[in-house]
């Protein structure tokens, strides 16, 4: 098969077959974690099913929306969780339908932390954190449900095993529902990147002060996570660049180059970083850093994700700069991005205001295939 501009697939990087550990991928485009806050009371619904079959291709690799933890884990309405015998259920037909076409599935394990509010905890209790200083409200746009962040509650050093054991638990629960592998969120402000940056982080502790102590938190729970399910199961997705949520670093650089040494002990499948151009959610801006040092330090599967399009993706793999793109929203806009990809074929455009609205149609499973737009 050619497309239109003459390259045969095997020419096209983002089409060429990669070896991820146990897992045979036949190309290079991977879905992205996307949050679409339409699983109804934190439990995925059947229209799910369908987003996720729509978006899998034999040999591809999925991320799954961030799933919460545990019950302090939520701070927006109707997104998916993985600590119940409910949730565990209701993911099983979405994860049959990935398999039936030859996906691989990672589910992605997410704690908010302080990015919540008393609305979503337990008893109207306050959110947990690192700290008890709360996030600045928020200013992106396209994030609808939380504006206002009440102050956290400051995690004692003896309950910290705690919520480690909980990814544990929700990892267990993500293989035992059928998941090829999950993805330990340590992105874009929330738990554990609330650890990680010392514009958050003020704790005294041993998981507070130097880097090696704000990362520890993160590669407890890595290996807990690693002995749980086994290293070739498991990835991590870090912003050491992004301040989203109000959690930047003074020196992002080093954070990233850390992290991305002290997990290759653990031989976890993949690290996952957000490419530092993504100052915010929504927009990207060029900037001088690169997460090159950090693609170098890490021995396993590196994914890049943010801002990416066919030709910038394509450059990222052939220059050796990543081994897979996660895309985000263009991914939501063309449910068949990898056979948009490979004939170089035009794109649907997204829509921003049905990201994170709840109907279980419009905006989620409705965006057409190539097939019926030409
Ligand atoms: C609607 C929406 C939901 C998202 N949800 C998540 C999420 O659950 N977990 C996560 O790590 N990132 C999430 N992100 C970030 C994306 O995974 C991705 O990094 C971001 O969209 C940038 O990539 P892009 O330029 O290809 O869209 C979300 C982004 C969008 C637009």
């Amino acid at each position: 098969m050619e497309n239109k501009s003459g390259e045969g697939k095997q020419h096209i990087p983002l089409l060429s077959p990669y070896e991820m550990g146990n897992f045979q991928l036949s190309h290079r485009v991977v879905l992205a974690p996307l949050t679409r806050q339409r699983s109804y009371g934190n439990v995925p619904q059947p229209h799910t099913i369908l987003y996720y079959s729509q978006r899998t291709t034999k040999g591809g690799l999925l991320i799954a929306e961030g799933c919460g933890i545990s019950d302090t884990a939520h701070g927006y309405k109707d997104t998916s969780g993985i600590w119940t015998y409910e949730q565990v259920e209701a993911w099983k037909p979405v994860v049959s339908a990935v398999h039936a076409k030859g996906g691989i599935f990672f589910c992605q394990l997410w704690h908010t932390g302080r990015v919540s509010s008393k609305d979503f905890q337990p008893n109207g209790q306050a959110p947990i954190s690192c700290t008890d200083k709360p996030s600045k409200p928020l200013i992106c746009s396209d994030v609808r449900d939380v504006a206002q962040f009440p102050p956290p509650r400051r995690l004692r050093t003896d309950e910290i095993p705690q919520i480690v054991n909980d990814f544990r638990l929700a990892a267990r629960n993500a293989i035992e529902t059928g998941f090829d592998g999950v993805e330990i969120h340590g992105a874009h402000g929330y738990l554990i990147d609330q650890f990680m940056k010392d514009q958050v982080n003020d704790r005294t502790d041993q998981y507070g002060g130097s880097l090696e102590n704000r990362c520890r938190f993160a590669l407890e729970i890595v290996e807990v996570v690693v002995n749980e399910i086994g290293g070739d199961r498991v990835g991590i997705r870090l912003s050491p660049f992004a301040d989203y949520m109000d959690s930047g670093d003074s020196n992002p650089s080093a954070l990233g180059l850390y992290m991305a040494e002290s997990l290759n002990k653990y031989g976890i499948a993949y690290c996952h970083m957000v490419e530092p151009r993504m100052k915010t959610l929504g927009e990207k801006v060029e900037c001088p850093e690169s997460l090159i040092p950090m693609r170098k330090a890490f021995k396993g599967t590196f994914i890049v994700a943010g801002g990416y399009d066919r030709g910038d993706g394509n450059k990222a793999v052939l220059e050796d700069r990543a081994d897979l793109v996660a895309y985000g929203r263009m991914f939501i806009a063309n449910p068949d991005l990898p056979r948009r990809f490979e004939l170089d074929a035009p794109l649907n455009k997204y829509n921003m205001e049905t990201f994170y609205t709840s109907d279980p149609v419009v905006g989620y499973t409705d965006y057409p295939f190539l097939e019926t737009t030409i």
